[in-house]
């Protein structure tokens, strides 16, 4: 999201900026900003934004999934900037930027990009309609439009858990079942109460978001450290969704538990329950938020802590340990569609001159993306098992499946990448752009189109490598290239590859193991598609049909073509 700055929109526009010298008192015994604290700004500004626009006081609805990308430290300074980028009828979409700024180096980083949804509330029963946001920019064009796709998503939320938990339940948990040096979570319970009073809440004397969010931090934070035992740090949390208003006069009881664990993270559930005087003697609680935040801790060296694995006693723990592993698939693919990133332009410039070279690094690469550690068991339904591997804001997926036909007949027909839409429905056509050498071929390739916006195409160079002396991996390696006889087109989206492929592994003569890896790029989006929280489905779904159609090619119609 680009927020131009005050010279280029015109004054009145519905901007808002927030500077902040980071102070001992906003940070923890680390001198890192607490994100309790950052939480607290970021509603802040964004309430503003959307009571500039509204002009009616407004409260808090939801905060969108958020990361936190960069620590900020004591002496620094923190500029945070919000805008409405779509208004609804009653509620509007408000996009924010925090940017950190170092004062001596005076380098900026990003820190984080949030969407929160702003009801306008003003006093009485009436609701507000609210006016349209002027859009000024091309990139307020483009903003405004995935503003809508965002609110789907949101709305959908629960549905798309509670059947994704559903469709969990039903399916083989490799995760659950393993058994070795599991703890109990019962130490990890945290209980913390809170009494609203009027700095705590707007001048309507309902209770600030950003402030009910800061204690949620703060208990979450305790109910990690009990697990990794020292000083946890907040990577990110689920969206925040205020179910129903707090005021002045509530008590707020928080309740926290370590839901699961995830190699170097950990998954904190906290719900917070309002009760005025009232309902506090009957112990009768009213629902006002449930969130669900990741930490990571550090050791003395720096060094990333591995979190003990979890084991669920109780009936609510399995619930709530399968519910991490949902929230987990959804969270993977909300972050690359949903936030938009610009994927970084890692195409080369395909020169005959440097053949041998790029074919080798583009072997290279998908073998040293496999060779990582830290993946993750996603998934496992039937024959498909998904691993996924996050490094900072890169997102790695991993298919593997067994298939019934010999290691050499799978290389032959899934390194063919003409006969890649027989297979993978995505792909709308696929040609040989040139043959470079026996190994080498670039092609040129339609796909599907991701929502409204256009196709998308791309032009790749794929290179295979047979086994060779005592491995036993075929390898079928894509990048994408750039071609100067195969310009990008006005019909489609010009995406890219940035590493993907097939490692093709022998288990017996008649049988193989076959792997597909991709370094998320745009060129996964078609998975995506309409289908947010399903989109590691739809991956399945494209394997089960790789699966099939390598076992239905039978040799001889194969030789035939
Ligand atoms: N995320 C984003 N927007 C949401 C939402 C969510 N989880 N749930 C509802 N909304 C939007 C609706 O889409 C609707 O938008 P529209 O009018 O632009 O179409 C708007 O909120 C009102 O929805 P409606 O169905 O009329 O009301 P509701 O009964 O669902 O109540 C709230 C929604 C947000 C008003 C209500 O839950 C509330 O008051 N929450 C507490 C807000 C608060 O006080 N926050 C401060 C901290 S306590
Ligand atoms: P769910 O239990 O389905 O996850 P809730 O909204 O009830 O949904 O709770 C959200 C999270 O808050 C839980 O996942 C859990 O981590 C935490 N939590 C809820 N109730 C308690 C409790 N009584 N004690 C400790 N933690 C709780």
């Amino acid at each position: 999201m680009e927020l131009s700055g005050p010279q280029k929109r015109p004054p009145g526009g519905a901007d808002v900026q927030m500077c902040q010298a980071i102070l001992p008192g906003h940070a923890t015994h680390r001198g890192e900003l607490s994100a309790g604290q950052l939480l607290k700004w970021i509603d802040t500004t964004a309430c503003l934004a959307a009571e500039k626009h509204a002009g009616v006081s407004c409260v808090t609805a939801s905060m969108d999934d958020i990361q936190f990308e960069e620590t900020a430290r004591v002496g620094q300074i923190i500029d945070i900037k919000a805008k409405v980028i779509r208004a609804f009828n009653t509620s509007m979409e408000i996009g924010i930027k925090v940017i950190l700024q170092d004062t001596l180096t005076r380098i900026q980083k990003l820190i984080s990009v949030a969407f929160s949804t702003f009801v306008a509330k003003p006093v009485g029963e009436e609701k507000v309609r609210l006016k349209p946001v002027t859009l000024l920019t091309e990139q307020d064009r483009v903003e405004h439009d995935l503003a809508s796709e965002r609110r789907k998503v949101r709305l959908q939320q629960e549905d798309t858990f509670q059947s994704l938990m559903r469709e969990n339940s039903k399916s083989d948990d490799a995760i659950y079942d393993q058994e070795d040096c599991m703890v109990s979570t019962g130490d990890t319970w945290v209980q913390s109460i809170e009494l609203v009073l009027p700095p705590h809440a707007n001048h309507h004397g309902n209770t600030f978001g950003g402030q009910i969010m800061a204690w949620m931090e703060a208990v979450a934070n305790i109910s990690a450290s009990r697990l990794c035992g020292s000083q946890p740090i907040l990577k990110s949390v689920d969206m925040f969704k205020f179910w129903g208003p707090s005021t002045v006069g509530d008590r707020l009881v928080f309740n926290a538990i370590v839901n699961n664990t995830f190699q170097n993270w950990v998954e904190v559930g906290v719900r917070v329950e309002a009760y005025n005087c009232d309902e506090w003697s009957k112990g009768q609680g009213r629902h006002i938020n449930s969130a669900f935040l990741i930490y990571y801790a550090v050791d003395h060296n720096e060094e990333l802590i591995i979190f003990p694995r979890v084991k669920p006693i109780s009936k609510d723990d399995i619930r709530r340990y399968r519910g991490a592993i949902v929230r987990k698939r959804i969270r993977l693919g909300r972050k690359y569609v949903i936030s938009h990133k610009e994927d970084i332009p890692l195409c080369v410039h395909w020169d005959a001159n440097k053949q041998a070279h790029l074919s080798r690094s583009n072997v290279d690469a998908l073998k040293d993306l496999a060779a990582k550690s830290g993946w993750e068991v996603t998934s496992a339904v039937g024959e498909v098992k998904m691993h996924t591997l996050e490094e900072r804001d890169v997102l790695s997926v991993w298919v593997e499946k067994q298939v019934e036909r010999p290691a050499n007949l799978a290389f032959d027909l899934l390194s063919d990448f003409t006969k890649r839409p027989l297979w993978d429905s995505h792909y709308l056509s696929c040609e040989v752009v040139e043959c470079v050498s026996n190994d080498d071929t670039i092609y040129y390739i339609t796909c599907t189109k991701v929502s409204s916006s256009k196709p998308i195409d791309l032009v790749v160079l794929v290179s295979r490598r047979k086994p060779i002396e005592d491995s036993n991996t075929y390898v079928v390696a894509v990048k994408s290239v750039t071609l100067a006889s195969v310009p990008p087109s006005p019909q489609y989206n010009r995406s890219e590859i940035t590493c993907a492929g097939f490692l093709i592994q022998a288990v017996d003569n008649s049988s193989c193991k076959v792997s597909y890896l991709n370094q998320i790029s745009s060129s996964i989006l078609p998975y995506f598609a309409g289908n947010i929280g399903g989109w590691s489905r739809s991956i399945e779904e494209a394997a089960a049909s790789c699966i099939q159609f390598i076992e239905e090619a039978t040799i001889d119609r194969f030789i035939d073509k």
